[in-house]
This record gives C-alpha cells, sequence and structure tokens, in this order.
C-alpha cells in the first residue's frame, strides 16, 4: 500500500478503525473522516505510528453535502490521488415495523444511503480522471442482501446501497474505477450498542475480518476486482 491514500468514512468505527490500522501498517497514507474530532485524531496519531506516512483527520457529516465536498477537497489538497474509499459511515436502528418511527428510518437512509451516494458522488470525478483509476468500497453486509425481522428500515437501507453500487459500476463501465461489496454478518463493533437488539457479541466476527477483506481485494491485479465478497460466521453459512 506504499504511495497508496485511502480516504475512509465512518473512520472512527469498529470496521472504520481496523480497516485504517491494517493499511496504515501497510504503508497506505490515509484520509480518515467521522463526526468525531477528537476521535479521528487519535486514529490519525496512531495510525502514522503503525507506518503510514501521512494521515489527515477531517471531522465530516457524511450527510451533508457541502461537508462531503469539503472532505474530498481537502484530501485532493492534501495527496496527489485518492486510490481507494471506504464508506464504513452507517448505523442500525432495529426494532419491529409496528415500532420503527419516521425518524428512524430518516436517519438510516440520510447516513447508510444517502452518506454513501454522496461519497461515491465526490469520488468518482477524482479517480476516473486518475491514470490508476480508483476503488470505491461499499458495505451492505449481509442484510443488503437477505431481510431480517427488526430490519426493516435498515435492510431498506442497504438494499439501497446494493442497487446504487451496482448501477453506478454500469455507469463507470469506461472509467477504470473499481467497485466492491462487502456482504459482512455480525461483527463485534460499536454498532451494536445502540442498534436496540440484542445479540452474543462474543461470537461475532472480528472487525479485523473486514479489513482482512479489504485487504485482499486491494491486492487482486488490476484489471480484476473482487465485485462481492461474502464473510459469514461459518454458524451461518450461506443464509
Ligand atoms: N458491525 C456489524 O455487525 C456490521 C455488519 C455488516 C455491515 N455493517 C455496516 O458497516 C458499516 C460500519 O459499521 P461498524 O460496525 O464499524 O459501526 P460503528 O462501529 O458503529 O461505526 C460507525 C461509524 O460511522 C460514523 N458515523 C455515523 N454517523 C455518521 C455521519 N452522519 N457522518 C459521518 N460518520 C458517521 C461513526 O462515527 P461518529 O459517530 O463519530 O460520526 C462511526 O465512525 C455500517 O454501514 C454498518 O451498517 C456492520
Amino acid at each position: 500500500m506504499q504511495d497508496r491514500v485511502v480516504l475512509i468514512t465512518g473512520a472512527s468505527g469498529g470496521i472504520g478503525s481496523a480497516v485504517a490500522r491494517r493499511l496504515a501498517r501497510e504503508g497506505a497514507s490515509l484520509v480518515l473522516a467521522g463526526r468525531t474530532q477528537q476521535k479521528l485524531d487519535e486514529l490519525a496519531a496512531e495510525c502514522e505510528g503503525a507506518g503510514s506516512p501521512k494521515a489527515v483527520a477531517v471531522a465530516t457529516d457524511v450527510t451533508l453535502k457541502a461537508q462531503v465536498e469539503a472532505l474530498f477537497a481537502r484530501a485532493s489538497a492534501t495527496f496527489a490521488q485518492i486510490d481507494v474509499v471506504l464508506n464504513a459511515a452507517g448505523l442500525g436502528i432495529l426494532k419491529a415495523i409496528q415500532h420503527l418511527s419516521e425518524e428512524d428510518l430518516d436517519r438510516q437512509l440520510a447516513v447508510n444511503l444517502k452518506g454513501t451516494f454522496l461519497s461515491c458522488q465526490a469520488a468518482v470525478p477524482i479517480m476516473s480522471q486518475q491514470p490508476a483509476g480508483g476503488h470505491i468500497f461499499n458495505i451492505p453486509g449481509i442484510l443488503g442482501q437477505y431481510p431480517m425481522a427488526t430490519a426493516a428500515a435498515y435492510c431498506a437501507s442497504k438494499y439501497a446501497v446494493v442497487g446504487l453500487t451496482k448501477s453506478m459500476a454500469l455507469d463507470l463501465k469506461r472509467a477504470n474505477v473499481r467497485f466492491t461489496l462487502l456482504y459482512l454478518g455480525g461483527l463485534n463493533t460499536p454498532f451494536w450498542d445502540n442498534a436496540g437488539m440484542r445479540v452474543q457479541r462474543d461470537k461475532m466476527l472480528s472487525a479485523e475480518t473486514a479489513a482482512d477483506a479489504v485487504a485482499f481485494a486491494l491486492a487482486v491485479p488490476a484489471p480484476g476486482v473482487p465485485n462481492e465478497i461474502v464473510i459469514q460466521p461459518d454458524s451461518h453459512q450461506f443464509l
């Protein structure tokens, strides 16, 4: 990952921070985004200590177009290129349909879908003009592929990320932008702290598994690209 620049939204979260640490050890430069500047500053310092030549922390609310545009402008002003974008900002509010509020739906669509949309829309013009193109990772998770009780609004936001990503890939057929969808089963991250559902966290995947998946996809030589990676705990295979 030497000489490569990776921008991560939701960088302070379980998946985003695990990927940042992993790619820092492999020598990537990093742009770390999330809403909480202090967490991002601490992570940036840790990543630089672990081998990243430069890690910048940019407080960003991915639901706000102006802030997403400012994030990519800052990345472009700091680095010569943006090679990889990982859209890991997201949240889950898991309740049966009878208990989901309009606000629950709006928040999940705003962060999970619109945030991913805005980030991709900002990344594509930059990546498509780079000689080496670019690689965008979106994370529908397994609930972008299968339904689950209590997940009507969450699944709606994640199935939408799948449609968004696959259609964008067709729009950009000759633009040298690669896409990988990560269909991950439950990972033991802070995602579950406020999701409203009790789960057996000790039986879940670790966030490092997501980092392994990203590292694997980035190691596939161009023009190859793993478009979809599915990883479940072995107790949930093919579910
Ligand atoms: N954990 C799982 O089991 C699992 C499984 C499959 C898929 N996923 C998906 O993977 C992604 C990452 O999940 P995770 O487990 O890493 O969750 P997490 O630990 O809760 O992290 C979520 C991250 O999103 C950021 N965020 C939330 N709202 C934001 C906003 N409006 N603007 C910018 N950043 C925002 C949070 O930082 P701030 O609060 O500081 O902004 C945090 O860094 C999500 O899309 C999730 O749906 C998770």
